[in-house]
């Protein structure tokens, strides 16, 4: 006699990822349980940009888990050469929690922001990557970026405690046609 066993099938990681710009009640789940607290105004600033239409965020969900990865896209800033509003667009703050890299989810999400983008009528895509992070400008490389310049990387911020942060994180300018 032949059982038939039901194995219900999960479906893949990836299919199973939702990518979608943030609504409020995402804002604290990018603290990650802390790490990012001091974030948190640099976050709500970025939140009121985006009801302003100056920027996107955008957050991957995975469904039973929550949020585990997230990029912003500054779409006019006051550098023109990083963001102009129709032609630039600026990528930053990516990250895809330690338990879930290595999977192609950071992939993903470069994807579906280029793609965004294109639609939005973007050509060009910039970046700033931290000297010290060979691994992602690599990941950047193989996604057609390539370094155009550099950058000082210094710039402060006030934390959730309200104290000065100062950041110091020479870069190298990556850029990428859409
Ligand atoms: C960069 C990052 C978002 C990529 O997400 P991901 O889901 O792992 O990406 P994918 O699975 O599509 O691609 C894997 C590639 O990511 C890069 N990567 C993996 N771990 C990384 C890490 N800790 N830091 C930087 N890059 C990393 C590598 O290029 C890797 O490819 P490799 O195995 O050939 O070296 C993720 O690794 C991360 O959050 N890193 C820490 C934060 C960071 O460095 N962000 C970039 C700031 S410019």
């Amino acid at each position: 006699m032949r059982i038939n066993l039901f194995r219900p099938k999960t479906k893949p990681f990836l299919e199973r990822v939702i990518i979608r710009t943030l609504v409020k009640r995402d804002l604290k789940a990018l603290e990650w349980d802390g790490e990012f607290a001091h974030f948190r105004h640099l976050y709500a600033d970025s939140y009121e940009r985006m009801l302003r239409g100056q920027n996107l965020m955008w957050v991957a969900e995975l469904p039973g888990t929550g949020i585990i990865g997230q990029v912003f896209i500054q779409l006019n800033c006051s550098q023109p050469e990083l963001a102009d509003g129709h032609t630039r667009a600026y990528f930053f703050s990516f990250r895809v929690q330690p338990a879930f890299r290595n999977l192609g989810l950071g992939t993903l999400i470069i994807k579906t922001v280029e793609n965004d983008l294109r639609q939005r009528g973007y050509s060009i895509l910039t970046l700033n990557v931290a000297k010290d992070n060979p691994r992602a400008r690599k990941l950047y490389e193989r996604h057609g970026f390539k370094v155009t310049g550099q950058e000082p990387g210094v710039w402060s911020y006030i934390d959730h405690q309200g104290f000065w942060r100062h950041v110091n994180e020479p870069a190298w300018r990556m850029e990428k046609k859409l």
